[in-house]
């Protein structure tokens, strides 16, 4: 198979014919149609991920298809089926292989591209702010990067779950974007303080004090700027850090305002919270055949052009989410 093969982190991947997979028991291959691009495949080239594989490794976590072969003991998929799944990594290739119980079947009409490039954004906001923040309708929620693979989803997701929503994001076209998702407000940090803004626009909703939820995957000064403009009470939900800084928090303002930290990382929630991953990625599903939510899909790259995406990640021009087609 075609694959873009990293040796050791730091290397550039290259686009190489590599040994096919194979399925072990409990694993299946899958005949890889399309791939969804993250931030988090920078990180892993450059193994600062949270997951490091051992030994030759193509990026790629959220792919769709159709299964190639099964292992010993799976039976709920057979070579043939429409499936998506989410590796621990190796999308970026012809052929995948992967856990059985990390491929859902897909059913009906199937888009490939929409169902690779839906799975961990939306995955993230919605369990992050139904499950792990617990957003409530009519509260206001404060969502950075708002135009990126997460920020986008977390701003529709938000709306669903009956929030105000106040969204951030560099320059006037991204800012855009996200007002076209739903936002209620928009911030460009580009150009406008976030504190400023955010207690300028929770005080005409009548909370001058800020938000009650803050979604971040920037991290760096926009979470602390954020630490600033949140109302008693708030919950802080550390989704990423793409600015490339972790911030270091005060545990002095946490206490004076009574404000909850909250961290979030959707592949451990699967794995620790198997009865709510169940629940929510069904809720998820319905959402998407119901047209209530709406991967916005940017770009679709051929797998020759990988590289192309990830410098988009990269160089901040992505908007919404990348899509490799297999
Ligand atoms: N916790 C989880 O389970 C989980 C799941 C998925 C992703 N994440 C994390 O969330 C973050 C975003 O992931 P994503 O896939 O949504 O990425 P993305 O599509 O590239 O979006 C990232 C956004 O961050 C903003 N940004 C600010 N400083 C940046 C910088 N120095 N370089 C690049 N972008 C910068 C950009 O928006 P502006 O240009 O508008 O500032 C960009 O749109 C990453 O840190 C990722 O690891 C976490």
């Amino acid at each position: 198979m075609k694959a873009w093969i990293s040796n050791a982190f730091g290397e550039a991947p290259k686009l190489i014919d590599a040994p096919d997979p194979v399925a072990k028991p409990g694993q299946v291959v899958i005949d890889v149609r399309a791939c969804g691009v993250n931030f988090a495949d920078t990180l892993i080239l450059k193994g600062t991920y949270q997951k490091r594989p051992t030994g030759p490794f193509s990026p790629g976590f959220e792919v769709s298809g159709t299964v190639h072969a099964v292992g010993d003991g799976v039976t709920h998929l057979k070579p043939g089926d429409a499936v998506m799944a989410l590796p621990d990594w190796g999308g970026f290739a012809e052929r995948v292989v992967t856990d059985a119980a990390l491929v859902t079947p897909l059913v009906g009409d199937v888009d490939f591209n929409q169902s690779a490039a839906f799975q961990i954004a939306y995955g993230t906001s919605w369990f992050a702010l139904k499950y792990r923040a617990d957003l409530k309708p009519g509260e206001i929620v404060l969502i950075h990067g708002a135009a990126g693979g997460v920020g986008l989803t977390a701003v529709e997701c938000a709306k669903l779950l009956g929030a105000t929503v106040i969204a951030t994001a560099g320059g006037a076209d991204k800012c855009q974007i996200a007002r076209d998702h739903g936002a209620d407000h928009v911030i460009d940090y580009k150009s406008d303080n976030i504190r400023d803004r955010v207690r300028d626009i929770t005080a005409t909703l009548g909370q001058p004090k800020g938000v009650d939820v803050v979604y971040d995957p920037v991290g760096g000064d926009v979470f602390d700027q954020s630490l600033r403009c949140v109302a008693p009470g708030a919950r802080m939900l550390l989704i990423g850090f793409a600015s490339g800084t972790v911030p270091q928090i005060p545990a002095n303002i946490l206490l004076v305002k009574n404000v909850t930290a909250i961290g979030f990382y959707f592949g451990a929630y699967l794995e620790q919270n198997p009865d709510v991953a169940c629940q929510g990625m069904t809720e998820l599903l319905g959402l998407l055949k119901s047209g209530a939510i709406n991967p916005m899909i940017s770009a679709v790259y051929a797998l020759d052009d990988a590289m192309k995406a990830l410098d988009a990640i990269r160089d901040r021009s992505a908007t919404g989410k990348l899509v490799i087609r297999v």
